[in-house]
């Protein structure tokens, strides 16, 4: 490795942005390539990062598999939609590349088991775009559980918005179209079914239809989940330590639009879980009767934290936990993240974990595509969380990996 860190970023949409930015104000990098479907993307990618470094150095790609086959780089970071992560996340791992990518960890449960398993088997550096483990109020949160403030967690509730958020700007009633100059639009397809262009579910609308993307429910559970699952990962009560962590039985309810819809993705949904250890876990929707973010509730007290601040039955222990932690005076630290993206360039360097591992994302957004399943089928699932198996149903087995589109294939 040179003493800077090459990367290479593939996909330059909305979460795209903000994450070339990051690397290019970190000094131990640089990044020396891009990747994307639509030229106007990538042309606009070139030119921030070109423009940054003052020179013409960065080199675009169409295709992310030849950005990866340079040979020079040592990390990638994908920004691509849900649909397209598994592909060059495992392309990646295999090809020796330390990766950043973006949360939900994968399209579908299957996906996430094989990104797993490729990342381990080359042994890779890993960061998921799950932010909130690097911010302070977060690790507060979890270090007030994970210390025993409120006791034995017995119950965890996990609000995400509902509804559909309109983030292109489209609506949901365009008719389909011709594909804007410049995008490749069966490439951007890729290896889900292949549907006539609608601008509703392209660039940054995909996350409301199935095809593409898994709805709020997805899009937001690798991150209040995954907090959750940060506070139960203390094995002093009983808990599985947050790469092993899973829920025994999923059962679930949605209200789903029609599936021929263009947004066909939940509005609403409850999934209730049994971890082990009598933990009770719900996952719903923030508009009936469950806060926004992740709450623990236990013997002595509840904590509910959000991305709107921190609030517990008794305010000492989140005055308490600052105070000793400020002092270096807990049982129980948590890693005090530089920045999410400083600390993914950091463990490239020294091969020390990150914060959202390949296996942590997993195991964050396994739940939810679990309760997916649950809802389309109606039925209560067992889950074999070390096997990784749903037990005695085969029609929801084989909903873990549905067929990818040829040629495409993990
Ligand atoms: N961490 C966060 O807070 C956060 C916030 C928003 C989005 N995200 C995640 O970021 C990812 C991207 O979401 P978005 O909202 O930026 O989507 P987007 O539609 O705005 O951008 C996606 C980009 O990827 C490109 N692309 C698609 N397929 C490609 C391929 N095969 N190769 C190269 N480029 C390809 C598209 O052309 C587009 O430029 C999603 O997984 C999303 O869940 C994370």
């Amino acid at each position: 490795m040179n003493d800077k860190v090459q990367i290479g970023c593939i996909g330059f949409g909305m979460q795209g942005a903000p994450n070339l930015y990051a690397l290019l104000n970190i000094p131990g990098c640089r990044v020396v390539a891009c990747a994307d479907v639509d030229a106007s993307h990538l042309t606009a990618a070139i030119k921030a990062i070109n423009g940054h470094y003052q020179s013409q150095d960065c080199k675009g790609y169409k295709d992310f598999r030849d950005l990866i086959a340079r040979g020079d780089l040592d990390a990638v970071c994908i920004s691509t939609p849900d649909h397209w992560h598994a592909i060059p996340a495992i392309t990646a791992a295999n090809a020796g590349l330390d990766i950043f990518c973006e949360k939900p960890l994968s399209h579908t449960l299957g996906e996430g088991i094989a990104m797993v398993d490729a990342v381990q088997r080359n042994g890779r550096i890993w960061q998921t775009g799950s932010w909130q483990r690097s911010q302070g109020l977060f690790r507060w949160a979890a270090q007030i559980v994970q210390n025993g403030y409120l006791g034995k967690v017995t119950r965890v509730e996990v609000g995400l918005p509902g509804g559909h958020s309109d983030f292109g700007g489209t609506g949901n009633a365009l008719p389909d179209g011709a594909p804007p100059a410049g995008v490749d639009y069966d490439f951007w397809i890729g290896p889900s079914k292949m549907l006539p262009f609608n601008p509703c579910r392209f660039h940054r609308n995909w996350r409301w239809n199935y095809n593409t993307g898994g709805g709020q429910l997805m899009d937001w559970i690798g991150h209040h989940c995954d907090i959750a699952h940060w506070g139960l990962a203390n094995p002093e009560f009983g808990c599985r330590p947050d790469d092993e962590i899973g829920p025994l039985e999923v059962s679930a309810t949605a209200k789903f639009p029609n599936q021929g819809d263009v947004w066909n993705t939940a509005t609403e949904f409850r999934i209730e879980c049994k971890y082990p250890n009598d933990v009770d876990v719900v996952i719903a929707d923030d508009d009936h009767g469950i806060a926004s973010g992740a709450k623990w509730i236990g013997p002595n007290g509840w904590l509910v934290v959000s991305r709107g601040g921190i609030q517990a039955s008794n305010p000492d222990f989140i005055r308490e936990i600052q105070a000793k932690e400020k002092k270096g005076e807990l049982k129980i630290q948590l890693y005090k993240s530089p920045g999410h993206m400083q600390e993914f360039i950091d463990s490239v360097k020294s091969r020390k974990r990150t914060l959202t591992p390949v296996e942590v994302a997993h195991r964050s957004q396994t739940p939810g595509h679990l309760g997916y399943i649950a809802a389309v089928t109606g039925r209560k699932l067992k889950w074999d969380a070390a096997r990784q198996q749903i037990i005695g149903d085969a029609e929801a087995s084989k909903m873990m990996l549905p067929g990818m589109r040829a040629p495409w294939h993990i």
